[in-house]
């Protein structure tokens, strides 16, 4: 990317600004894939992938099966297979992400997937589902929580990020609570205000879920 990127950046403006068209957001992942981990890692100073990894790592033995939800081009499962993490399954919209995470050699198994839907693999079987920088502006609201929790075993864990913008606008408080009241999962991390991107002031809300049922 010739210029410098941050938040104002065209691509990212385009990006928050697609209003849940799928199809269109899968097209500029495609297209971005290439240069995606270089723009985002050393440009933005995107943490997101530590930042949920050392949280699955500090819930669940390296050996338990966890599911990357919308995991790009790989960074939370290169962060999670450094924490000795061998059994990370991903599903991804986007071919192109897919192709890069998987020429990583990170993952056990890959594949395509919407994940507002039912997910593939082990549907109720992952010790934890990993979920960085896909509920964001522009991306999957909080209905693509459910999915993510129903893939979980019972017991097991969500982690996610929120983009700190979107938590009270897109409904992830509200959906959050009703999730909580329920009884279909209990909140055992929430932390507001995590550096998101250290080259510019954006934060994100780590959320850790368990399943209860
Ligand atoms: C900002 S990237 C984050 C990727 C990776 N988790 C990371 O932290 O670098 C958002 C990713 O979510 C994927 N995505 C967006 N909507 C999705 C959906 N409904 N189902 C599956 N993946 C989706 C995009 O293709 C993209 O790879």
């Amino acid at each position: 990317m010739a210029e410098r990127l941050n938040v104002h950046h065209p691509i990212l403006q385009r990006m928050y600004h697609l209003d849940g068209d799928v199809e269109e957001r899968t097209h500029i992942y495609d297209d971005w894939a290439g240069a995606y981990d270089e723009d985002t890692v050393e440009h933005l100073g995107y943490v997101g992938p530590p930042l949920v990894a050392a949280l699955v790592a500090e819930l669940v033995p390296a050996a338990a099966p966890v599911l990357d939800a919308g995991c790009g081009t790989g960074l939370v499962g290169a962060e999670l297979a450094a924490r000795g993490f061998t059994a990370v399954d991903g599903v991804d919209l986007s071919e192109g992400m897919l192709k890069v995470a998987r020429s990583k050699g990170v993952y056990r198994r890959l594949e395509r997937a919407d994940i507002t839907r039912p997910l593939p693999f082990d549907p109720g079987g992952y010790a934890a589902v990993s979920c960085a920088g896909t509920f964001t502006a522009g991306h999957v609201g909080p209905e693509g929580i459910d999915p993510l929790v129903a893939a979980a075993r019972r017991g097991g864990y969500v982690v996610m990020t929120v983009l700190t913008q979107v938590w009270e606008d897109m409904g992830f408080a509200a959906h959050v609570a009703g999730l909580t009241r329920e009884g279909a999962v209990t909140v055992v991390e929430d932390r507001p205000d995590q550096t998101y991107h250290t080259s510019e002031p954006v934060t994100c809300r780590l959320l850790v879920l368990r399943a209860e049922r």
